[in-house]
């Protein structure tokens, strides 16, 4: 590999890019609207009310210096569903709305660059107790799961689509983030892509930690097939695409 090709892909990580966007130019600044703070559905889509914070009884209380020593990364999962007001839990965790909605943005229980908050949260079930199998997505705004459509073999389709890691085939359901970049590229143009990547990993680590609390298992997963997965959750691929994975079940 050339040192050049090393320096060009390192280029990704470092701020420099910062210096070089004309922010007077971003969208924000010329006024145009500003995006949607999730992604827009049908009115009369399927929509299934999840558990409220407040309103959970079997989340256990544990003290996060517990959660914290005891997060590593599970792969194996025991064949029992989880509980709808454990998946409520979990996308509280990972992108829950705290408080107001003020001037098209929305605090969740995660920071973002700008709160720009470009992600969004598709959950592949497989084993979750009252959820057909099928792929759902995380409506923040409402806290509600979002029907999005059922899949045949769903459990190999994933499973092919992250070059054959076998857990998310085992798993009760896999998180699949994907990126709106349009939400962070409005604010910060050119800017916009290493924060879209560095907000990722906030949310993976509260799905982590908020897997110990629940009695269940994570496992991120980076390394998967773009097209695969981008044509199992039906997004274009450009406007919106994958760019995270985390299966989790039972352990
Ligand atoms: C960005 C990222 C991508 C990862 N991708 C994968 C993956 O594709 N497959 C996998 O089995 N583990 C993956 N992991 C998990 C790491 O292998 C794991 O975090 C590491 O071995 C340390 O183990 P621990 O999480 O138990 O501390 C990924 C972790 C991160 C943070």
């Amino acid at each position: 590999m050339g040192r050049d090709s090393l320096r060009q892909y390192r280029y990704f990580l470092k701020d420099s890019i910062r210096k070089k966007v004309d922010f007077s130019q971003t969208d924000q600044n010329r006024g145009v609207d500003v995006p949607p703070i999730e992604k827009p559905y049908q009115t009369d889509a399927v929509r299934i009310d999840l558990v409220k914070p407040g309103e959970w009884k079997n989340i256990a209380k544990v003290d996060l210096a517990t959660a914290i020593g005891n997060r590593r990364s599970r792969r194996i999962y025991r064949k029992i569903p989880l509980q709808v007001e454990e998946v409520s839990f979990l996308l509280w965790a990972t992108q829950g709305v705290r408080g107001k909605i003020v001037g098209g943005h929305a605090y969740r229980t995660v920071p973002s660059a700008g709160c720009r908050h470009a992600l969004e949260t598709y959950l592949a079930i497989l084993n979750v107790e009252g959820i057909a199998s099928g792929i759902y997505r995380y409506l923040p705004l409402s806290h509600q799961l979002l029907y999005e459509f059922s899949e045949e073999q769903l459990a190999s389709k994933i499973v092919d689509a992250v070059f054959g890691q076998p857990y998310p085939g085992n798993a009760a359901l896999t998180f699949i983030w994907t990126a709106i970049p349009y939400r962070m590229e409005w604010r910060y143009g050119l800017a916009a892509h290493r924060v879209i990547a560095i907000d990722a990993g906030h949310v993976c680590q509260n799905l982590y930690l908020a897997c110990e609390v629940i009695g269940a298992g994570t496992c991120a997963i980076g390394a998967y097939d773009q097209e695969k997965m981008d044509r199992l959750l039906r997004v274009d691929g450009e406007e919106e695409f994958a760019v995270y994975l985390a299966s989790l079940g039972r352990v």
